[in-house]
């Protein structure tokens, strides 16, 4: 399995700035065939970068869409615009969920609006910091992988991406702490678990899952070699170009 680096810009950088940096990465980049790298920029820089980019070095996600393909949905982006645009997807991230008010059904019809656009949802799942202290991070892992993937087709298991995002590690949350290698693993195992008894051992094991909450350079090798953690997805850090591009530098030795 290729191991993901995917960058969140979040709502960062006007269109020239993304474009300068993108142009930079590109020029620090090799064509790494085993490591697959995604910015997601805002929407509004989408179509200009989709012309920039070099396909074979990295791809692009959008942060987010609407489930609808066309119609009266003043404001909305459809994944059908996106098509051409994006590869990827990030598709029920903690922001939209606890600022936007996104609840399961939503992310639902998003991820299968994703994949029936061709393309590749990375579905964020995780716990608040009081979930987790009141013992509940199971049953909100659960309700949030089951509940994002319920409108999607047993066969297209294998075209989904998740991402393990707990809340209480993602730097957007006040007083952000880092989750140690043992909690994610733990998460993760948990995350495969269901999806094994809920689509095949087989199929649950096709499916890349992330990590992501406070990740940098400091700390991507840590926790790119935690079992079962197939990539990163990263925020605050994937702004600022050398310590996105050691991150990746980094994900390529864990691989070796
Ligand atoms: P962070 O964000 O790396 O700044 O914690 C991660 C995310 O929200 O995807």
């Amino acid at each position: 399995m290729k191991t993901y680096i995917v960058g969140n810009w979040k709502l960062n950088f006007t269109v020239g700035e993304a474009s300068i940096y993108l142009h930079k990465l590109l020029k620090t980049l090799p064509n790494y065939r085993d490591i697959e790298i995604v910015a997601a920029p805002s929407t509004v820089a989408l179509q200009p970068l989709s012309l920039q980019i070099d396909r074979h070095k990295m791809k692009l996600a959008a942060q987010n869409a609407f489930y609808r393909d066309y119609g009266a949905f003043t404001g909305e982006t459809s994944f059908t615009q996106l098509r051409g645009l994006v590869d990827y997807a990030i598709i029920g991230h903690s922001e939209r969920r606890y600022i936007l008010g996104e609840d399961d059904k939503t992310v639902a019809k998003k991820v299968a609006a994703a994949i029936r656009n061709k393309l590749t949802p990375i579905l964020c799942i995780g716990e608040t910091e009081s979930e987790r202290a009141f013992g509940e991070t199971a049953d909100v892992i659960r309700d949030q992988l089951l509940g994002g993937l319920s409108e999607v087709a047993d066969d297209d298991l294998d075209k989904v991406i998740i991402a393990y995002e707990p809340v209480w590690a993602i730097s957007s949350g006040k007083g952000a702490k880092l989750a140690t290698p043992d909690e994610i693993s733990e998460v993760v195992k948990l995350i495969r678990k269901i999806l094994g008894e809920t689509y095949g051992t087989k199929l649950a094991e096709q499916v890349p899952v992330l990590f992501g909450g406070s990740v940098n350079a400091s700390n991507a090798g840590a926790y790119l070699t935690v079992p079962g953690v197939n990539g990163l997805l990263i925020g605050g850090a994937s702004l600022i170009l050398n310590e996105f591009a050691d991150i990746i530098e980094i994900a390529k030795r864990v691989r070796v």
